[in-house]
């Protein structure tokens, strides 16, 4: 395969994730319609045939965009020999951004966990008890920040691909991402604040 069709892979599994995190980020909000509200979303989701179905392809989207972009990696340090300390793109150095990427890595895999061993019967508490404490609120803190940036870099990067670099478009990226945080940041805001 050559590298156009193997970047092509990898943007076609990002865009999934995109896809799961919009509607998750969306379904979140059912949290300000109260317990009653909260609770019955997940619990009519939870456990269903399409739940594991999601779930599967995004393990398979997560190792696929995982694998290929450290393949990639790898081989770019071996091309590119002695001007492998250059920086990466639009000036952000390259320890940053795979630094950005891994912490995003690591909180997927330690939200998921963390999720999956919850007492389920009542998720609208278990918010509440998660998001009293600090460290909790400073590790989803670091999650959504560590989103935001890698979801800028590559909606960015996939709009140049496609010859795309109008500023409207930029504008529409930040949208984008801006609705998703405030989304994700109004559940442990309104725990904070209750
Ligand atoms: C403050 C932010 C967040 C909150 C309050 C939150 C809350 C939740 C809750 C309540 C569940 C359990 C749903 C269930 O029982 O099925 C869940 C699952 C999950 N979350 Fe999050 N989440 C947040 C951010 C994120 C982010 C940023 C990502 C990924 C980029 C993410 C990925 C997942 C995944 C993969 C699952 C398992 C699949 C699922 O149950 O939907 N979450 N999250």
């Amino acid at each position: 395969m050559n590298s156009i069709s193997i970047k092509k892979w990898m943007a076609f599994a990002g865009l999934t994730w995109l896809t799961y995190v919009i509607f998750h980020a969306l379904s979140l909000l059912n949290f300000h319609f109260g317990k009653g509200g909260f609770n019955g979303f997940y619990a009519e989701f939870d456990q269903t045939p399409i739940y594991y179905l999601m779930l599967a392809v995004l393990a398979f989207s997560f190792a696929l965009h995982v694998v290929i972009a450290v393949s990639r990696q790898l081989k770019n340090n071996a091309a590119m020999g002695d001007k492998y300390h250059h920086t990466y793109p639009k000036a952000i150095p390259r320890f940053v951004a795979w630094g950005g990427a891994s912490t995003l890595f690591g909180f997927i895999v330690f939200h998921f966990w963390q999720m999956q061993l919850l007492d389920k019967t009542d998720l609208y508490q278990q918010m509440f008890n998660i998001f009293t404490q600090p460290v909790m609120l400073l590790i989803y803190v670091f999650g959504v920040i560590t989103l935001s940036a890698h979801l800028h870099h590559a909606l960015t990067s996939v709009l140049q691909t496609l010859g795309i670099t109008s500023r409207r478009y930029d504008l529409l990226v930040i949208i984008l991402i801006s609705i998703l945080m405030l989304s994700f940041a109004s559940v442990p805001v309104s725990v904070i604040y209750a």
